[in-house]
């Protein structure tokens, strides 16, 4: 049984982080998505190589069809956008987390040109705080490769802490070709987690 249906209609767009702006992702975004998906350097550590441009624009709308209501694998797909351009894609996954509640898996890219400066971490910040404020998820977790140690520290740096390694190969839909770790932060965590006494707000 699965817990009762997500609704990403409640999450208020564009979600702001200090220097990016994030969105859903549209069918007219395939030519920006594919100039860095479609790079090798980009996919060394993702679990498919480079997208060609018919491939991204697969994958755009069967992230649009997952985002609709009552989709039985939730899938909310977005672009990281600067200054108005798109510089990368996000994306949380939900699964089933027991009987009543959902786990939300995160996944991130930086165009290669601006890695390095942090806007990956700003991401990752606001996936979190998104999965908690609006799609009320019992925990967000990542699967990352083991040797990919700069996706680590931006799990690290957004609260995530690393609870499990998984062998290659083990389960998941990516046919993992190196063994993963699994980061989480459960949402009790999450709210104790900010400095000072207050705990978190979720907004
Ligand atoms: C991984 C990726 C998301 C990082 O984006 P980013 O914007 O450069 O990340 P940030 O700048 O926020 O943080 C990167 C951290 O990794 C560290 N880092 C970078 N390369 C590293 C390396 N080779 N070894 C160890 N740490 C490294 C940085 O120093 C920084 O940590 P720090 O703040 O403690 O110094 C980006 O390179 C990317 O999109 N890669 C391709 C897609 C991908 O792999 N996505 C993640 C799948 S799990």
């Amino acid at each position: 049984m699965s817990p009762s249906a997500v609704d990403f209609g409640a999450v208020p767009w564009p979600v702001r982080t200090r220097r990016t702006s994030l969105r859903p992702v549209r069918p007219d975004d395939r030519e920006a998505v594919h100039a860095h998906r479609g790079l090798d350097e980009v996919a060394t550590y993702l679990s498919r190589g480079p997208l060609d441009l018919d491939e991204v624009a697969e994958r755009i709308a069967s992230d649009l069809a997952r985002a609709r209501p009552g989709h039985p694998e939730p899938l909310l797909g977005l672009v990281i956008e600067v200054d108005g351009a798109v510089v990368g894609d996000a994306m949380v996954r939900l699964e089933p987390d027991g009987p009543d509640g959902w786990a939300a898996f995160l996944g991130y890219t930086i165009h290669p040109g601006l890695a390095g400066s942090g806007l990956a971490t700003e991401v990752a910040e606001a996936l979190v705080r998104l999965c908690f404020a609006y799609l009320d998820v019992a925990v967000v977790k990542a699967d990352v490769f083991v040797p990919h140690r700069a996706s680590q520290r931006v799990l690290e740096k957004a609260g995530l802490r690393r609870v499990a390694e998984k062998p290659a190969g083990s389960d998941g839909d990516g046919h993992p070709r190196m063994d993963d770790y699994v980061y989480a932060v459960t949402a009790a965590e999450w709210a104790a987690s900010a400095p000072g006494d207050g705990g978190r707000s979720p907004g």
